[in-house]
């Protein structure tokens, strides 16, 4: 990853008389990770350069956030590319999109004020000025204030809504989930075997099945293991009701076999396929696919989470607080330190190299208590 250092000659000063806080020249910078090229397949390092560049004025309605923490996540890989998604790309040049919990440094809003806790999307810098609109402000006192990027964050709220919304498990069926041992697909397991569904996981490596074990999955599956698909079968006597699908690919084509009548599959994700470049190799398996849709009646529902927000957003963060707060809800966060180490971190994410939420440390976490766990 390159390195740029701009020079700037403006220090950081509140606009238009808001306050007259003046901070010295050290504050008028973010160091910043900008998207310096598109991939062509899987991302590398020189896609991403690492900037220092000008903090902007701080206008009316705005806050200056100093990042404590930013999340990494696989929608990410899809900003990269110029083609059109839910969302829209991140131009060449400008910083990388993503979720971020910040403390406020200085603040020109009456919504929020310095000190606080915030959960912000101000993407992968050090510092920034946003619209405090846009700030939801977080309890320290609640949970520690990482977990508003994993567990009580976007990541466990695509797993709820998927789940409980499309997914709709029943006590008794089948629920198999990909990607299991992230901050996504443990949490679709876990809600799924409260609601008394027998659960199977897959995940990469027998650490990550070992975790899923013990937070109660009935079966825990290897895809890497070259015994992957008769390991699942022999999983899922019964077939499979609800398979949460975030990862496609290899994965999707052995779960498929086993789909029931009438099972329900929420495409949450599809991470094997995020650095596809074009059609996929072998013969074309649609019309087996829409033959299945047919006959079994299945239910096949794409979402993103930001489509349930308004509906659902305070219920989720009431029932997974009290099942955290009642033992029910575990969880996992794998901490990277410093924001020149999240562009190897997210190619890692890319290839399973993180083992639960995926979070750069991007500045001393004041709330903190106890140090970070190191890396698994
Ligand atoms: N729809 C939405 O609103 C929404 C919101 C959040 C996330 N998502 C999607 O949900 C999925 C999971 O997200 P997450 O944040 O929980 O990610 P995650 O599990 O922390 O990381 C992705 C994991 O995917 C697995 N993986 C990568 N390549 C794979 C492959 N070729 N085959 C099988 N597994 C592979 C790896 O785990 P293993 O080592 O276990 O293979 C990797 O650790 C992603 O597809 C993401 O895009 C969707």
């Amino acid at each position: 990853m390159q390195k740029i250092i701009q020079s700037t000659t403006r220090p950081y000063l509140l606009h238009a008389g808001l306050a007259t806080g003046t901070y010295c020249s050290t504050m008028a910078r973010t160091t910043a990770v900008v998207l310096a090229s598109r991939p062509d397949g899987a991302p590398v390092l020189a896609n991403f350069r690492l900037e220092e560049r000008p903090v902007p004025h701080l206008h009316e309605g705005q806050a200056l956030l100093r990042t404590i923490y930013l999340s990494l996540d696989p929608y990410m890989r899809g900003r990269m590319d110029a083609g059109r998604s839910y969302a829209k790309p991140v131009e060449i040049g400008e910083v990388m999109e993503g979720g971020t919990v910040c403390q406020v440094v200085e603040s020109a809003s009456p919504l929020v004020k310095a000190g606080d806790f915030v959960l912000a999307h101000s993407g992968w810098q050090t510092h920034a000025v946003v619209d405090a609109r846009q700030l939801r402000r977080i309890d320290p006192n609640r949970a520690p204030i990482s977990t508003a990027l994993g567990i009580l964050g976007m990541p466990a709220f695509a797993a709820y809504v998927g789940l409980t919304e499309i997914g709709r498990p029943r006590a008794g069926e089948t629920v198999v989930v990909a990607a299991a041992a992230g901050p996504v697909g443990s949490v679709v397991g876990q809600i799924a075997r409260l609601r008394g569904a027998r659960t199977v996981g897959i995940a990469g490596g027998p650490k990550k099945t070992a975790w899923l074990t013990e937070l109660g999955f009935d079966a825990a599956i290897d895809h890497r293991s070259t015994t992957f698909a008769d390991d699942l079968g022999a999983a899922v006597p019964h077939g499979v009701d609800v398979y949460f699908e975030n990862v496609g690919g290899a994965v999707w084509q052995a779960v498929f076999e086993h789909l029931n009548d009438f099972a329900r599959v929420p495409v949450c994700g599809l991470i094997a396929q995020y650095n596809q470049t074009g059609p996929s190799a072998g013969p074309d398996r649609l019309p087996l696919l829409m033959k299945a849709i047919n006959t079994k009646r299945l239910l096949v529902q794409g979402f993103t989470q930001r489509d349930f927000v308004a509906s659902h957003y305070d219920r989720f963060q009431t029932d997974v607080s009290t099942w955290l707060a009642d033992g029910l809800l575990k969880y996992r966060e794998d901490f990277v330190d410093g924001i020149d180490n999240a562009a190897g971190a997210f190619l890692g994410l890319l290839q399973g190299q993180n083992f639960g939420k995926l979070i750069v440390r991007v500045a001393d976490d004041p709330t903190r208590t106890v140090p970070v766990p190191p890396r698994a």
